[in-house]
């Protein structure tokens, strides 16, 4: 038998970008009516007003493509909801407008330099539209055939399209049929095909096909069997990020790297060669420049190079819009012995505009976290509801939102369906909200490891005579928090 290859990092950005949002699966954008008027309680989001409508200001402006180039920062405590407004956002952009997210301290990984992943999530931040030319196939479905071989490996198959005038037989291969069986394509679809990516489209069902489907969703289209020629050429707008271009063109990596995500350094030579061919592409009307949003969450976590870089990368002729948040007041920049508000320095600071998020009253919490309940599917009584409120006014909406599904897994050891009081007790004596872990740390600080190195090896002691000096000093920059 032979083995089976094995990939290990295929899957692996997909699995972080699916973390960063599911906190915020609740939310589909900013709850704003069409004069940006926020709701109240709409499309997941709750409260916070201001900042919403703020928000809702930035989001006209980006598409109308007024605002590249600037930057907004989003300053507010821990849990206001400075993430979820940054995910409503790019809810509210479509697809058309490219939307990256990053962590501040993804920026600092071990096989990018710093600016290297700055340079890629700026550029990825930028939509190129271009028009082109390509050849589609385009036709109603006769038939797809498809064989699966016994071992489950390898797929072969036979895909029949018609159209008025013509009909043929193509073979398939895996990438087709995998395509056809995601895309659902049935006989009787009236489908295009992109010759250069494979790409299926369905344009609807055929109408001489309308009597032989009694069950049918409402949003079923029909469409006409086309007329001539299987194979057409066509006019199609696509846009890709400048980053894609960049990794598709660097000889080393080829496309098969934006699938990995494993695209390493790209040589600023490749870089320089593109953008003079996109300038030119503009020139002649081929392309449009659509400038994206770049969200740095935590934004405190980078230092005073990433920020320098940040302030030149605003300048460039291709700049995203900026978006960052940050739960720091006045505190250092890191890499500076310098405090300013936000950890931010001052010259990024007067080029942004700020939008402030306050604290949530009860009632906003208990909203906020019956959405989530509904969310995680998790049925809470009343009182439950109230108790998690009341824990998420007195410590954080966060870890109040943490205890439902800790508290579900509870309920169902006692085999319940319906999470109520006790469950929700239990669960929050189980787990450490940062209150009442700081306290902990107070009581029993001598058997932790300190800044110094320091602990107390043992359990009775409880004075500091007896440290024993472990590991090195830890450099203060490294470890600074305000
Ligand atoms: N206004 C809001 N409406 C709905 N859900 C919210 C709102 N604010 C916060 N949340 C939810 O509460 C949790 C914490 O908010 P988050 O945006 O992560 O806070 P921050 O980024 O300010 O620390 C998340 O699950 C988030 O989706
Ligand atoms: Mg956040």
């Amino acid at each position: 038998m032979s083995t089976p290859s094995i990939s290990t990092n295929v899957q692996e950005k997909d699995v972080s970008g699916l973390a960063l949002i599911a906190a915020h699966s609740h939310i589909t954008g900013l709850g704003l009516d069409d004069n940006l008027q926020p709701k109240e309680s709409a499309q997941g989001m709750v409260g916070q007003l201001k900042a919403r409508k703020a928000a809702g200001v930035i989001l006209r402006m980006i598409q109308a493509g007024k605002i590249g180039g600037r930057a907004v920062l989003m300053a507010g405590p821990p849990s206001t909801g400075k993430t979820a407004i940054a995910m409503g956002l790019s809810q509210s952009l479509g697809s058309e407008v490219p939307f990256t997210a990053v962590a501040g301290s993804e920026i600092f990984s071990l096989d990018l330099s710093k600016t290297e992943s700055l340079t890629q999530a700026f550029r990825k931040s930028i939509g190129i539209r271009i028009k082109e030319e390509t050849e589609i196939i385009e036709g109603e479905v006769v038939e797809i055939q498809i064989d699966r071989s016994i071992t489950g490996g390898h797929k072969q198959g036979k895909l029949t399209i018609k159209t008025t005038d013509m009909e043929t037989v193509y073979e398939l291969g895996n990438k087709m049929i995998e395509g056809l069986t995601k895309e659902k394509v049935l006989a009787g679809d009236v489908i295009s095909i992109d010759k250069a990516s494979g790409k299926i489209t369905k344009l609807g069902k055929s109408f001489t096909r309308a009597r032989d489907y009694d069950a049918m969703g409402p949003d079923t289209k029909f469409v006409q069997c086309p007329e001539g020629e299987l194979q057409k050429r066509k006019e199609v707008v696509h846009t890709v990020s400048l980053h894609e271009i960049d990794v598709i063109n660097s000889r080393q990596q080829g496309f098969l790297a934006l699938f990995s995500g494993d695209t390493g350094e790209i040589r600023s030579e490749v870089r320089d060669q593109i953008n003079t061919k996109v300038a030119e592409w503009k020139e002649e009307g081929k392309a449009e420049i659509v400038p994206g949003v770049l969200f740095i969450d935590e934004v405190h976590m980078l230092d005073i190079e990433c920020f320098s870089f940040i302030n030149r990368a605003l300048e460039d002729e291709f700049a995203p819009t900026v978006f960052m948040a940050t739960n720091r007041g006045i505190s250092k920049t890191r890499g500076t012995k310098y405090k300013s508000p936000h950890g931010l320095p001052m010259d990024l600071l007067d080029r942004s505009i700020i939008i402030h998020t306050s604290p949530y009253n009860a009632d906003e919490i208990r909203t906020i976290l019956s959405i989530r309940s509904t969310e995680e599917e998790v049925e809470l009584s009343a009182d439950a509801l109230a108790l998690l409120t009341k824990i998420g006014e007195e410590t954080s909406l966060r870890y109040a939102s943490n205890l439902i599904s800790v508290s579900q897994q509870i309920s169902l050891k006692r085999r319940s369906n319906t999470v109520d009081l006790p469950d929700v007790k239990r669960a929050y004596t189980l787990f450490l909200d940062s209150d009442r872990s700081v306290k902990y740390l107070e009581e029993f600080s001598s058997l932790f490891i300190d800044d110094e190195g320091n602990v107390t090896l043992g359990y009775n002691g409880n004075s500091n005579n007896s440290a024993t000096k472990i590991g090195a000093k830890v450099e203060d920059d490294k470890m600074e928090t305000d």
